[in-house]
C-alpha cells in the first residue's frame, strides 16, 4: 500500500521521482489546472507547486476540506501561495531556500558580462547582417562596484563571484550581514555609486526601484532584476531607458508573467529572459532534493 499521495502540479526532478516511487509514495506529476485542480486535490496529502500553480484561497479551501496538510513550493519566492491563510487553515508550507543561489547568482553574472560588452545586441545585429565592430566598445567588470539590494543568500552568493573578479562589492539590506570586503550602505547610496545594481529582496508591496529611485543611479549604470518582477516600477524603468538616464537594463522576472510588457521586452537597452534564474539541472536536482527531505520528514511526523 502506498503511504502517502503527492502531487507535483508542476513537475519534479527525474531522479528525485523515481527516489519517491521506491519509497512506497504515489507520485504523481500531471498539472491541472486551477478548476481541475479544485476537484483533485482532495486525493493528495502534499501538494508540490513551483511559479506556474497559484495557491490561492480557493485552492486552500479545497485542500482543509479534504486531506492535504503540506504545501511544498519546490523554489524560493512564496509570493504565488497565500502562505497567511494556509497558517490559518493549519496548512504547512514549505520552501527550498539552499538550492538555487548558485544558479541565479551565475545569471546575473552572465547579464553583467552581457551588459558590459553588448553580447545580446552585437548577437541580434550580427543576424540581421551588420557588422558594428565600433559600436560595442564594451568595458572590464574588474574594478567596477556592484550594488547588491538584498543582500541573503542570493545576493551573498553574487558577491562572492564578484569579489573574486576583482569588483568591488556594496549593498542594501534591513539586516547588515558578515561578509569580508562587502560594505552595508544606506539604498540611496548603493544606487547612488554603483556601475551594476542587482535586485535581490522578496516580492514587495511597493517596487524598490520608481521614478524617484531611478534618478540617483550614474547615467552608466546598469539595473539587473532576477528577483520578482513588482520589484521595479516598470513603467518608471522603461521611461528611464527611452531617455537614456540609465544605460540598460536586464530583466528575468517581470510584473505580468508570462505575457510582460512588450515595450520593455522589445527595447534595445534591456535584455529578457523568462524568469530563468534557477532554471539549471543541478539547481533543479538540488531542489528536488530538498523537496524530497521535506517530504520525508513529513513522513517520518506521519508515521
Ligand atoms: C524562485 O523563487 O525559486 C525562483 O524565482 C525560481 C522559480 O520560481 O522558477
Amino acid at each position: 500500500m502506498k503511504l502517502l499521495n503527492v502531487l507535483a502540479n508542476d513537475g519534479i526532478d527525474k531522479e528525485v521521482f523515481e527516489i519517491l516511487k521506491n519509497q512506497q509514495i504515489n507520485i504523481d506529476t500531471t498539472h491541472y489546472e486551477k478548476e481541475e485542480l479544485l476537484h483533485k486535490i482532495n486525493d493528495f496529502d502534499i501538494l508540490v507547486v513551483r511559479s506556474a500553480t497559484k495557491v490561492d484561497k480557493e485552492l486552500i479551501d479545497a485542500m482543509a476540506k479534504g486531506k492535504t496538510k503540506l504545501i511544498i513550493r519546490a523554489g524560493v519566492g512564496l509570493d504565488n501561495i497565500d502562505t497567511a491563510y494556509a497558517a490559518e487553515k493549519n496548512i504547512a508550507v514549505k520552501n527550498t531556500p539552499n538550492s538555487s543561489a548558485n544558479a541565479v547568482a551565475e545569471l546575473v553574472l552572465g547579464q553583467m558580462f552581457n551588459l558590459a560588452r553588448f553580447l545580446n545586441l552585437a548577437n541580434i545585429t550580427m543576424k540581421q547582417g551588420e557588422w558594428n565592430k565600433k559600436a560595442y566598445t564594451g568595458m572590464e567588470l574588474e574594478g567596477k562596484t556592484l550594488g547588491i539590494v538584498g543582500f541573503g543568500r542570493i545576493g551573498q552568493t553574487l558577491a562572492k563571484k564578484a569579489l573574486a573578479l576583482g569588483m568591488n562589492v556594496i549593498y542594501f539590506d534591513l539586516y547588515p550581514a558578515n561578509l569580508e570586503n562587502c560594505t552595508s550602505l544606506s539604498l540611496k547610496e548603493v544606487l547612488k555609486n554603483a556601475d551594476f545594481i542587482s535586485l535581490h529582496t522578496t516580492a514587495t508591496e511597493k517596487p524598490v526601484i520608481n521614478q524617484e529611485t531611478l534618478n540617483y543611479l550614474k547615467p552608466s549604470a546598469f539595473l539587473i532584476n532576477a528577483s520578482r518582477g513588482n520589484v521595479i516600477d516598470e513603467k518608471a524603468l522603461l521611461k528611464a531607458l527611452n531617455e537614456q538616464r540609465i544605460a540598460g537594463a536586464a530583466l528575468d522576472v517581470f510584473v505580468n508573467e508570462p505575457t510582460p510588457n512588450e515595450e520593455l521586452c522589445l527595447h534595445p537597452l534591456c535584455s529578457v529572459t523568462p524568469h530563468i534564474g534557477a532554471a539549471t539541472a543541478e539547481a533543479q536536482n538540488r531542489i528536488g532534493k530538498e523537496v524530497l527531505q521535506h517530504i520525508l520528514d513529513y513522513l517520518k511526523g506521519n508515521k
